[in-house]
């Protein structure tokens, strides 16, 4: 009989709807996923997120940002949390705040966020919005890890996603969610095989 291997205890963070936190804590509850949802964690009280992880049996914690004055202070109270549930992986999942050098220095090699756009195209907000301006003809998503500097840390994955004629803001959001979903899973599982980001110099790219 095989000795189960140990799986990585994931925190994902969140503030909004949490489809994305959905479809990784679906996927993590295979016996052969490399994590395990430890712990949802919204900064707003009320996301729709924080119920569907309670519908999934997962623990689930608020830090509302409107209770701290400072960034550093909401990132302090962020660290320790994540450091008393033994959090090993973040994984930032429509979470809309950006985090402090110091917390993302604290957790390096050890962080991604999802993005609606082929980086490093349509950074920022609205990324949907901006792929329909610019009249492009393809976009997609981006699993990528977290550095200082805001949707440019090295690609993990990507998907491409065509955009159709007539579509909307809406419409367009489906489509890339339903390639988010089965994108974001798939790339926490190829870094926790290969127990580390990619650094620049060695980028591996999944897409499909
Ligand atoms: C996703 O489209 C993701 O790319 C962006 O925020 C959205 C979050 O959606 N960062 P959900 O909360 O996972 O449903």
């Amino acid at each position: 009989m095989s000795t189960p291997h140990l799986k990585a205890r994931v925190a994902i963070l969140i503030s909004g709807r949490g489809s994305n936190m959905e479809a990784i804590a679906k996927a993590a509850r295979g016996t052969d996923f490399p994590a395990k949802v430890a712990l949802v964690l919204s900064n707003r009280p009320d996301a729709e997120g924080l119920k569907r992880a309670e519908k999934l049996g997962i623990k689930t914690a608020v830090l509302d940002h409107t209770q701290f004055t400072t960034r550093e202070a909401f990132d302090g109270a962020l660290h320790q949390v994540l450091l008393q549930e033994e959090i090993d992986f973040i994984c930032l999942a429509g979470f809309m705040r950006l985090l402090t050098p110091g917390f993302v220095a604290s957790w390096e090699g050890r962080i991604m966020n999802i993005h609606p756009s082929l980086l490093p195209s349509y950074k920022g907000l609205n990324a949907i919005e901006q792929a329909i301006e610019a009249g492009a003809k393809i976009t997609g998503c981006t699993v990528h890890a977290v550095t200082a500097d805001m949707d440019s840390g090295p690609i993990i994955g990507q998907c491409a996603v065509p955009v159709l004629a007539g579509d909307t803001p809406e419409t367009l959001a489906k489509r890339i969610q339903a390639a988010e979903h089965r994108l974001y899973p798939q790339a926490l599982w190829l870094v926790l095989s290969g127990q580390h980001l990619p650094a620049e110099e060695d980028e591996q790219l999944i897409s499909f």
